[in-house]
């Protein structure tokens, strides 16, 4: 299975993946998904959302177990980020049936659409319509880089667009939400466990910051002379690194637009967007008010004019506790229990069914990297974690 996924969305043969949502790659990593669940004889179900289901028992039937992931990427990704949640889920139902197991409640595997946000800006856009935090009228306003609107991607994709929205009806009938994913830092690298259980999602957001300056001669304009936005945003960028360290939470600017774009020209706009966590909400909120005064006052100095606006936000989740205490007690005394600066389709679920997550060792922590790696023995060890975790949920 993951051979066969592996070339997919990948822009050469060294580099990442880029499988960003409504697009080529995109649409063969949903065929892929589609086809696993031929193959095994499993329901399949495209949701008003664009959320993929493979049913394994009665899809209509109250209290399912649910696992599943993402296959989508940031821009230049990892092969593992999203894709071994969703391989792990199908490998586990087949040893699960190799077992000969007896669920007395129905188990789908989800493809959750869009989870990075890499092409339309926010994160989690399947999850969140599916529980009603992003409304269809906020989807409907989300365009790409090249103003390509979320409804007309979704079209072009083949894809109806006009029922998106909240699917209240769907998550009454499940009982647990399970997502395996690979840790994106270095926890459980230095334990010898190749598995742990996620506690905490911190508190995250994305800000566009504009810079409004004045294109001008960059051969001619004395330096008093100019509005450079540049030069503004620069220092927001400093700013931002510095006072997230004072408050010990993390501050990144790693999008970026110009205009006009040309060596020889002074900026006239500057558009750079934030992405700040914390562990609590207070220090969030505090954090990025910091950071947008710091971005208005250097602003007014450079002669430039500063707009920043929130384009998403994602509160603190706190996992299940009885699911989390289940899994980790399932998975043997010692089990590492960690919080995770990364956001996930499990979290946005968190508002409206119990979820929890399994996080697989990351030897050097790296993701969001072509260079993201996870040892095949530990994606192993993950995957019969997550079978036993679905047995115990499905069978009683
Ligand atoms: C998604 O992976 C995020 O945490 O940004
Ligand atoms: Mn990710
Ligand atoms: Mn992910
Ligand atoms: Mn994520």
């Amino acid at each position: 299975m993951w051979a066969e996924l592996l070339p997919v969305g990948r822009f050469d043969a060294s580099g990442g993946y880029r499988r960003h949502a409504w697009t080529a790659a995109d649409a063969e990593c949903r065929a892929w998904f589609q086809q696993q669940a031929a193959d095994r004889g499993l329901a399949y179900e495209l949701d008003r959302n664009g959320n993929q289901w493979a049913w394994y028992g009665d899809p209509t039937a109250d209290g399912a177990i649910v696992t599943g992931s993402h296959l989508d990427s940031v821009p230049d990704g990892g092969a593992f980020d999203g894709p071994l949640g969703v391989v792990s889920s199908f490998a586990a139902l087949d040893a699960l049936r190799e077992r000969g197991f007896a669920p007395v409640r129905p188990l789908a595997i989800t493809n959750f659409v869009d989870e990075e946000g890499a092409r339309f800006g926010v994160a989690c856009v399947g999850s969140r319509l599916s529980a009603g935090v992003l409304t269809k009228d906020q989807a409907f306003a989300l365009r790409d880089a090249d103003g390509v609107g979320l409804p007309d991607a979704m079209e072009a994709a083949g894809q109806d667009p006009s029922a998106l929205g909240k699917d209240g009806e769907r998550l009454s009938r499940i009982a647990a939400y399970v997502e395996l994913h690979v840790e994106q830092g270095r926890f459980l690298a230095e334990t010898p466990h190749p598995v742990g259980v996620a506690s905490a999602i911190w508190p995250h957001g994305r800000w566009r910051f504009d810079f409004h300056g004045e294109a001008n001669h960059a051969g001619t304009t004395r330096l008093d002379d100019r509005r450079d936005p540049m030069l503004s945003y620069a220092n927001t960028v400093l700013a931002a690194r510095k006072k997230a360290r004072l408050r010990g939470a993390l501050a990144t600017f790693g999008k970026v637009s110009v205009e006009p774009n040309g060596t020889n020209a002074i900026a006239s706009l500057v558009r750079g967007w934030l992405d700040s966590r914390a562990a609590d909400e207070a220090t969030l909120t505090a954090l990025v008010e910091e950071i947008a005064t710091a971005a208005v006052e250097r602003a007014e100095r450079d002669g430039v004019r500063a707009e920043v606006v929130r384009e998403s936000y994602t509160p603190v989740v706190d996992f299940d506790a009885p699911l989390r205490d289940r899994l980790a007690a399932l998975l043997g005394p010692g089990t590492p229990v960690l919080p995770t600066g990364a956001g996930h389709d499990a979290g946005i679920l968190s508002s409206a069914i119990p979820t929890a997550m399994l996080f697989v060792r990351n030897p050097t922590g790296v993701s969001h990297s072509p260079s993201e790696r996870a040892d095949e023995a530990d994606c192993l060890a993950g995957t019969a974690a997550l079978a036993d975790v679905l047995e115990e949920l499905t069978c009683r």
